[in-house]
This record gives structure tokens, C-alpha cells and sequence, in this order.
């Protein structure tokens, strides 16, 4: 750069006293998103030079905008190399003015990218909502503007952009931000500051526009210096995740984290918020030595007076201002890809630092993002926003999202491929089970198993219809019974007679379906028996769930593996030959899938061999394994 040489350490130290502002661009496609951030990168000399002669030399030759430099063309074409990947991420730009410093999120408008529109909103403080004069509010500029403000973005701005192209027409202007206003006034804005601008010719941006006398507001540059977005995250309760225990050696035991909010001092009463337990801070460890203080946002290691039993993940809180402690909850979900939410399944749920597995357990609407308006909803597909219950595997400890992001926002993750599956903001934690607390029983289940003589387990066979599941069951069961065992036989044609018979067979239903059997399962086994389950169970992930639902070595797998052209042959209900027909629809193996299992106790291939073979070889594995006598 041709600027004077600067001096490096007075320039950085007036760096670092300037407050910090985080905001999103957001709006559809040809809204002119990314010639506004190329002007405000350029009008605040964050281009360097040898960028801005080949973005003068691009214009030229490719430019829409006659000699004039475009700036689309600067960020479109780190855009059209990020679009190249397989998975788009945020854009994150910097630039800075006298007074602040700035990081842009920039991400791509169209719909698929939702889940990275509101990964960006998920770090700023305020959304930019750009509009095209000449089209007005749009669909993508009310989905966008739904999801800033449910992931807790509380001040905006309507940048109406290209003004030029409609004379500068505040009649079309004040049509624009009243439309605007009618649909945003359930958002929870705090701030929504309308601005006309013309991001190509920079009026309004950073220099009052002559054109548009009738304009007296705020220029978008002046805004963004000013607007006051403080959370006062510091001013709530202190509340720290932690994200490592840090023992170095045996005389320094440390938690180390980010404070999510609050204030923290040696001497401060704190617990460890799920198990309640208590301590006394002693110190606050830092790479520049003790702090006096610890405030939001500060990477610290914190040391205690006690030894109480914390591991990554736990939160630290301020004992007289706890979070709340539970394991079901209420929470809006964005669903962000294309396998659908199923209630019932196990998902993994990442709230801080903290990973527990976890199911919605009742979607109670989804959410048209274009009016608000709720529907009934069974699942949820990619990008849509849903509204229902979630049930953990142990209780953890949140602050309402609305309250802390950092405490109140989560994640799922699917438990197979280890990618995201949703965002979510919780509302409200429910008291059910939390207050239920179990009955310790004196009859339990050692006792009534010895009384059998024998170990309780699980004989869960899975495989297609008309593999041989039940059949073979049968006569397991029988050869047990014979021997004076208890058993007992839950089929699947059976139980979708009774317990299950509201379900179908869409991928909802069949979790669902699976979730009781197991569920009932247990408490057959609870009682002492030996259970047999014969269901299709389609999907790895529920018979995992089942299988973690029981201790190890209580549940047995036993895939019935038999070709599908062979179930077809025998079709003993008439079913494949339906289905085939298109009269049955989602037909397991044919219109719906059937995931083969991967590590099953007992895997019988039943060509060629009979069904009574077949049972011996697992009445076997029950006496080696001692289930039997
Ligand atoms: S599961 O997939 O949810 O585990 P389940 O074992 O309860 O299925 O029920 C399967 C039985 O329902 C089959 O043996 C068959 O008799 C009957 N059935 C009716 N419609 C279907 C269908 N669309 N897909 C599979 N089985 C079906």
C-alpha cells in the first residue's frame, strides 16, 4: 500500500479500544448484496491496492456498470469459488471505520442455503435486509428476516436498494417499509432503522444522497458507527460452559471455557449447574496472568476451593442465579437437511460443550416463514421451522435462547454420519419426569429372573417381510417354553393390532412404532422374561436406540437375512405382489428402504436352510451365552 508508514503499534492499540459490531447481509438473489459490501469495503479503504487495480481492470472488461468500478465483482467472484465446494460456508469480511470495527457475514441468498444464513445470524447483532426498489418484500426477504430474528438478531436494518432505478421515488420507498413494518411487527426488533440507498452509486450509503432531498434519516455507514446493539451480556448472571479440564499437573486443577455471560471474581459462590454441587472461585487463570475479573466473552481458567467432580461440558454458574436444570424441553427447530426429521429418533443434541442423546418427542406446528401462520406438521423437511418438545437422556443445564444464545442455542446431530441436522433455540424447559422421580422397587429384576432361572434378555429379529422372522420366533419360543422357560413374543403384525394400531407406515410411524416395542420390551425384561420381538424395524437408528435402551449383553440381534427376491416368491400375505401393484404404498423393500444391520449378534441366511435350523442355532447362542441354562 502507498499509505505513509504507520506506526504498527499504535495503530493496533486504536484497533483494540474500538467497540465491535457483527451484522449479516441478507435479501434474495440480485438484491445487490454483494455490491453494497464491495462499496463498503472500498469506501472504507479495506481494499488493498493491487485488489482494486484488477477490480478496475475487471470492470472494465466485465463489468455492468460502464467504466465505472462494480463492486459485485470483487465479492461474486470469492462467491462463484466458494460455490465450487460441496458444502457452502459463511463468507466473513472485515473492515473498519474511525469508530468500529466490523464483520460482515455474507452468505448466499438462495433458499437452499438457509442453514447458512442462519449460521451467520447465529453470530451477529444486526441483519442488513436489503431490498430491491423495483420488486419490493419478498419472499426471501421475509424467510430471512423470520430466521435473523429467531436466531435472536434484534436490530435491523431495510436497506432499500436501487433507488436510482425508480426516480428516487419515496412514494415507492414508504410502500416498501410499510409492507415491511406489517410483517415485522411480531419480530421482536428493537431497532428498524429504513434507509433508501443505491449501493452502486453510493447514495445514502456513507454520503448523503442529493437525489433525495425528502430522505432526512440516517446514512447506512453513520448506523452502523452508531447503533447501540450492547446485549449487555455481561450485565446477566454468570454462566461459563467448560470446555476442558485443564491438569497440567497434580497440584493445578483448572476449568477452562468462554464466559457466555456475566461477571466472575474470586470469592464468587458458584455451582456446577446440572448436579448443583457448590464451590468458591479462587482464581481466574489467564495466559496474561490472574484477572480481579472475568467478563462475557473472555477465555479464562477458572480454579476452585473444593474438589467437586466437573467435566467438559458441565456449566459453571452463579449459585443465587441458576440456569435451569432438565431434560425435556420446548424449542423452535430448523430443520437444515434433506433426510427429514423424524420425532421418536435419537438424534445428538450439542447445547456448549455439552453432547447428549436426544429425540423431539412432538412437533406441535411448523412455521409458514412466508406469513407466520402455523400448521399441523408430522416431520419437518429441509429448511422448514418447527415448533415441539424434546426429550434428553440425562437433564442439562440452558437459559432460555431469548436470554443467552450461547446457554439456549443448540444443534442436532445425526448419529450415523455426524453431520448437522438442525439448529435450535429453546423456549421453556418442562417439568414431566423431572419431578417423577423412580420408585426403587424391592422385587426387581434380579430377583424375579432368578426366580425363572434364568437371565433376562432381548431377542430382537429384524429383516424383511416375509424373511422368516416370525416363523422362526415361533419356534425359538417354543423350543424355550418346552424347556420350561418365560418368554414372551411381541410381533409386529400383532402389536399393530393394539398398542400400535394408530401408526402407519410412513419413516414417522415405523420410529414410532419401534420406540413402544422397545420400550415394552424393556419392561419385559424388567419383569425377568426372555422377549422375543419380531418387527421389520427398517432403520439402524431405532434398533440402536433399543439396543441402548437395556444393559450390555441384553440385547441380541438377530438379522434374518433373507434376499428380497425370495420374500418375494414366498409373499405369504399377498403384500410384495400388492406393492408391487402400486396398492400398497411405502413398502419396505420396495418404495421404502430397509437398512441391513451392521453388527448383529446372529445373522441367519435362510436359503437353503430350515426354519427349525435356524432356531436351534439360536436357542445355541442363548445356552453359550448363559441366558439359559
Ligand atoms: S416396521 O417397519 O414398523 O417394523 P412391522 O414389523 O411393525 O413394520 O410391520 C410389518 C408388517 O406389516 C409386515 O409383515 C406386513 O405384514 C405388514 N405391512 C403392511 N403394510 C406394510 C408396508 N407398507 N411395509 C411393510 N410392511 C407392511
Amino acid at each position: 500500500m502507498s499509505k505513509p508508514a504507520l506506526d504498527l503499534s499504535a495503530y493496533l492499540a486504536e484497533q483494540e479500544n474500538k467497540s465491535f459490531l457483527r451484522f449479516l447481509t441478507c435479501g434474495s438473489v440480485d438484491d445487490g448484496k454483494s455490491t453494497l459490501i464491495g462499496r463498503l469495503l472500498y469506501d472504507s479503504k479495506m481494499l488493498f491496492e493491487d485488489h482494486l487495480s484488477a477490480l478496475e481492470k475487471d470492470s472494465k472488461r466485465f463489468g455492468t456498470d460502464g467504466d465505472n468500478i462494480d463492486f459485485a465483482l470483487l465479492v461474486d467472484g470469492l462467491e462463484a469459488e466458494r460455490e465450487q465446494g460441496i458444502t457452502i460456508d459463511v463468507a466473513y469480511r472485515f473492515f473498519a471505520t474511525d469508530r468500529r470495527k466490523f464483520i460482515v457475514a455474507d452468505t448466499p441468498g438462495h433458499e437452499q442455503y438457509t442453514r447458512n444464513m442462519a449460521t451467520g445470524a447465529s453470530n451477529s447483532e444486526l441483519a442488513v435486509v436489503l431490498i430491491d426498489a423495483r420488486k419490493g418484500v419478498l419472499t426471501q426477504s421475509r424467510r430471512h428476516s423470520y430466521i435473523a430474528s429467531l436466531l435472536g438478531i434484534r436490530h435491523v436494518v431495510l436497506a432499500v436498494n436501487k433507488i436510482d432505478l425508480v426516480d428516487y421515488s419515496q412514494e415507492t420507498f414508504n410502500r416498501i417499509v410499510e409492507d415491511y413494518t406489517a410483517f415485522a411487527k411480531n419480530l421482536g426488533f428493537v431497532t428498524m432503522v429504513p434507509i433508501p440507498i443505491s449501493a452502486r452509486y453510493g447514495d445514502n450509503v456513507i454520503e448523503r444522497s442529493p437525489r433525495m432531498p425528502w430522505y432526512q434519516g440516517p446514512l447506512l455507514l453513520d448506523h452502523l458507527n452508531t447503533v447501540d446493539v450492547e446485549s449487555a451480556l455481561s450485565e446477566k448472571p454468570f454462566r461459563m460452559p467448560v470446555q476442558w479440564v485443564n491438569r497440567p499437573n497434580l497440584d493445578f486443577r483448572g476449568f477452562s471455557g468462554t464466559i457466555a455471560s456475566g461477571r466472575v471474581r474470586p470469592g464468587d459462590k458458584i455451582v456446577v449447574a446440572a448436579s448443583g454441587r457448590a464451590s468458591t472461585v479462587t482464581r481466574i487463570v489467564t495466559m496474561d496472568g490472574d484477572l480481579d475479573e472475568g467478563i462475557a466473552g473472555e477465555a479464562v481458567t477458572i480454579t476452585l476451593a473444593d474438589e467437586v467432580d466437573i467435566s467438559r461440558g458441565d456449566v459453571l454458574a452463579l449459585a443465587s442465579a441458576r440456569p435451569e436444570v432438565s431434560d425435556q424441553f420446548s424449542a423452535h427447530v430448523l430443520w437444515m437437511t434433506e433426510e427429514e426429521m423424524l420425532p421418536g429418533r435419537q438424534y445428538l443434541l450439542k447445547v456448549g460443550a455439552k453432547v447428549v442423546p436426544a429425540s423431539v418427542t412432538e412437533l406441535k406446528h411448523k412455521i409458514d416463514v412466508n406469513t407466520l401462520d402455523h400448521s399441523a406438521a408430522k416431520t419437518l423437511a429441509l429448511n422448514e421451522v418447527g415448533y415441539g418438545n424434546l426429550s434428553l437422556s440425562q437433564p442439562i443445564a440452558f437459559d432460555p435462547y431469548t436470554d443467552n444464545r450461547d446457554t439456549g442455542g443448540f444443534i442436532l446431530i445425526d448419529r450415523f454420519t455426524n453431520g448437522t441436522v438442525a439448529a435450535g433455540m429453546i423456549d421453556f424447559g418442562l417439568r414431566r419426569a423431572t419431578n417423577v422421580h423412580w420408585q426403587a422397587l424391592d422385587v426387581n429384576k434380579t430377583a424375579r429372573s432368578g426366580l425363572k432361572v434364568q437371565k433376562p434378555a432381548v431377542l430382537w429379529f429384524t429383516g424383511l417381510s416375509g424373511s422368516g422372522k416370525s416363523t422362526i420366533a415361533n419356534l425359538v419360543e417354543r423350543a424355550l417354553f418346552a424347556d420350561g422357560r418365560h418368554t414372551y413374543l411381541l410381533d409386529g403384525d400383532n402389536v399393530r393390532h393394539g398398542l400400535n394400531r394408530d401408526l402407519g407406515f410412513t419413516d414417522a410411524d415405523r420410529v414410532e412404532n419401534i420406540r413402544r416395542v422397545a420400550e415394552a420390551a424393556r419392561l419385559f425384561v424388567d419383569a425377568g422374561l426372555i422377549v422375543l420381538v419380531s418387527f421389520i424395524s427398517p432403520f439402524r437408528s431405532e434398533r440402536r436406540m433399543a439396543r441402548e435402551m437395556l444393559e450390555t449383553g441384553e440385547f441380541i440381534e438377530v438379522f434374518v437375512d433373507t434376499p428380497i427376491e425370495i420374500c418375494m416368491q414366498r409373499d405369504p400375505k399377498g403384500l410384495y405382489q400388492k406393492a408391487m401393484a402400486g396398492e400398497i404404498k411405502n413398502f419396505t423393500g420396495i418404495t421404502s428402504p430397509y437398512e441391513t444391520p451392521e453388527d448383529a449378534e446372529i445373522t441367519v441366511k435362510t436359503a437353503g436352510i430350515a426354519a427349525a435350523d435356524a432356531a436351534a442355532e439360536i436357542v445355541a447362542y442363548l445356552r453359550a451365552g448363559g441366558i439359559v441354562p
